[in-house]
């Protein structure tokens, strides 16, 4: 067996933190972790998304057609929906697919909609199966509509049973006969199922259960690539993610759809606080994904955008920024301790004026009026001022991240550094090029806990680790894999290998890495100490051995007959996935250990696990 001391003082006293990387892509926002219900509910597009009336069919006869009427909602959403009556007699209508589908249950659906025209009647509004047209959940508003202003109509719908899947729709219907002019206007029709913590404009619960779970510390938003936009003038900007959505106008994201702007700067600061996570915020930084930069010259409205950001986050009410924030609903500020500038700067051309220029005007800008926030830069391929910390990605096949175990250990004179995306992402033997997994894997997610593993020994450096990216919605997605797969019905969740290893990691917190025997491969460990707990743990996985592995460990000064927790995950195959309708592939094993007269303690793991051990405490 492989026997590892560990020693009782030294090493490094920084905490390693499991956090998540959260941008919009695969459909994972919209349609997503946004629970927004109805697709295309305000006809938002660019010209790289063409607004459209996608998710939206006729009822009975009526003819829907996309204006840009003289009089719009807003300047933000210029774009409705018209309604004639057409050839339809009597109810007619139109009816929304929602996102691939829309979960009905036996509980409080919450909408709105506006209305632009001439009604006497009253609006039904409804969830009903787009099979048999059957009614989960019907109710009737009485029209306050008129044709010279856009009038807001409220709603609650509360079916009385579950329906039996997602293939339903919702449908606003009215009499034609009681319309006049022909025609009624429609715009921000919006339907929202319960919420996490009950947040208006919230966040769907099974996903952010799944965060939850994984017992995250951090949450770097909104990017990834998202923040900085195909062209310019396409950057995430904060300001226009905030307050009523009817002043929200949307952008087209780099991931191949239109943003609504409904999961903003603020539903994403309250997950923060839901989750207790630190932010890592991230901004963009005059560099768009078609390699353009902004001017030394033209930098400077950028870095005010930020400091107005950084303002409206964590200013007190009598600024500008602060008191916008508080008129909002949220005197009270949040505190940002990182704030990370632009997204991967080491590619897409934008390393030489990021060195040259633009990092330090924001490193400068930033410490001086904020100078308790880390600046972090988007790359580790730069000589960052003592103060600043790095951001490290890595994408790699299984065998590339068990390579990388001792990247970490190099970083001596280096700053301090996030490790903000990892995934392994491709078979062993495949790169970039190549067809990518389309589900974490068992092998892969075994070599993200050596990689892991790698860093928790270097506390010291590493800030934390984040898989990236956390969702894919099997409707739609373009990268693959992620940590989460969902689809409209909740019952489709799935939490994959990778998802298993964080959680299993993240759930045992060395707070003092200790001194340790050190004889790497195939087995990959770290011990320290849970200071909260008084604990010892001692983590590890198997990469490669030709059979079980036997291990020993002693910590000095614990002593012979103490018990301690074995937990190992393993699964029966290394291509094994997770997905829907399948059985669970990672096997959870847990015992308990006693320590031997020499204060060993002896177990085996098989190849291909990952584990944590705990003393009793
Ligand atoms: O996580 C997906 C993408 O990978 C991110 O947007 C980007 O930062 C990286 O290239």
């Amino acid at each position: 067996a492989l026997q590892i001391s560990v020693e009782s003082s030294g090493g490094n006293s920084s905490i390693f933190q499991y956090g998540l990387m959260l941008e919009d892509l695969n459909y994972g926002g919209e349609g997503g972790l946004y629970a927004e219900l109805i697709q295309n509910r305000a006809f938002q597009g660019s010209s790289f998304y063409p607004r459209s009336l996608v998710a939206w069919t006729p009822i009975n006869g009526s003819v829907l057609s996309l204006q840009n009427l003289s009089q719009p909602l807003s300047s933000a959403l210029p774009t409705s929906m018209n309604v004639a009556t057409g050839i339809g007699n009597g109810i007619v209508g139109f009816a929304n697919s929602g996102y691939w589908g829309i979960d009905v249950k036996a509980q409080k659906y919450t909408g709105s909609f506006y209305v632009k025209g001439s009604y006497t009647g009253a609006f039904t509004v409804s969830l009903q199966s787009n099979l048999t047209n059957e009614a989960f959940a019907s109710t009737q508003i009485n029209s306050n509509s008129t044709p010279n202003q856009w009038v807001q109509h409220e709603f609650t719908l509360t079916p009385e049973k579950d329906a039996p899947n997602v293939n339903n729709t919702f449908a606003i219907t009215f009499e034609s006969s009681d319309v006049q002019g022909g025609s009624l206007d429609f715009n921000l029709i919006s339907l929202f199922p319960p919420t996490w913590n009950n947040r208006p404009n919230g966040l769907r619960p099974d996903l952010v259960q799944a965060l939850s779970d994984l017992k995250p510390k951090f949450l770097r938003f909104p990017g990834g690539s998202d923040i900085e936009g195909l062209v310019q003038g396409q950057e995430w900007k904060w300001n226009e993610t905030i307050g009523p959505l009817k002043d929200r106008p949307g952008r087209p994201n780099c991931w191949g759809y239109e943003e609504t702007g409904g999961l903003g700067l603020i539903e994403l600061l309250l997950l923060t606080v839901d989750l207790d996570l630190d932010p890592i915020l991230a901004v963009e930084d005059g560099h768009w994904l078609n390699n353009e930069v902004a001017s030394q010259a033209d930098l400077e409205s950028h870095i005010n955008s930020t400091l107005d950001q950084l303002e409206f986050i964590t200013g007190a009410t009598s600024t500008p920024y602060g008191a916008l924030r508080a008129s909002l609903g949220y005197s009270s500020p949040w505190k940002i301790k990182y704030i990370e500038i632009g997204n991967e700067d080491n590619i897409y051309g934008g390393l030489p004026s990021y060195i040259s220029y633009r990092f330090q005007a924001y490193y400068d800008s930033i410490g001086s009026k904020y100078p308790d926030i880390t600046v972090m830069a988007s790359t580790v391929e730069l000589v960052l001022p003592a103060k600043a910390v790095g951001d490290y990605h890595q994408y790699s096949n299984p065998d590339g991240l068990v390579g990388q175990f001792n990247y970490f250990d190099q970083n001596g004179t280096k700053n301090t550094a996030l490790n903000g995306e990892i995934a392994a992402k491709f078979a062993n033997g495949l790169t970039w090029g190549d067809t990518a997994q389309i589900f974490p894997w068992w092998i892969g997610a075994v070599s993200e806990a050596v990689f892991y593993l790698g860093m928790e020994r270097n506390g010291d450096k590493i800030i934390g680790s984040a898989y990236a990216p956390l969702f894919q919605n099997m409707n739609s997605w373009s990268w693959s894999p992620d940590l989460l797969q969902f689809t409209a019905d909740p019952g489709d969740t799935v939490r994959s290998t990778s998802w298993h290893v964080i959680q299993l990691f993240a759930s045992y917190e060395i707070t003092h890495t200790l001194p340790q025997t050190e004889s790497f491969g195939p087995l990959y460990y770290v011990s320290g100490l849970n200071q909260n707990t008084g604990t010892h743990i001692f983590k590890a996985a198997v990469y490669n051995s030709t059979g079980d592995y036997p291990v020993s460990v002693t910590f000095d000064g614990v002593e012979k007959g103490t018990s301690a927790t074995l937990t190992y995950l393993v699964a029966n195959d290394p291509y094994a996935y997770n997905a829907a309708g399948q059985p669970e592939v990672v096997q959870t094993k847990n015992s308990q250990i006693i320590a031997s007269e020499d204060g060993e303690f002896a177990f085996t793991l098989p190849n291909l696990s990952v584990a944590v051990l705990e003393t009793g405490h």
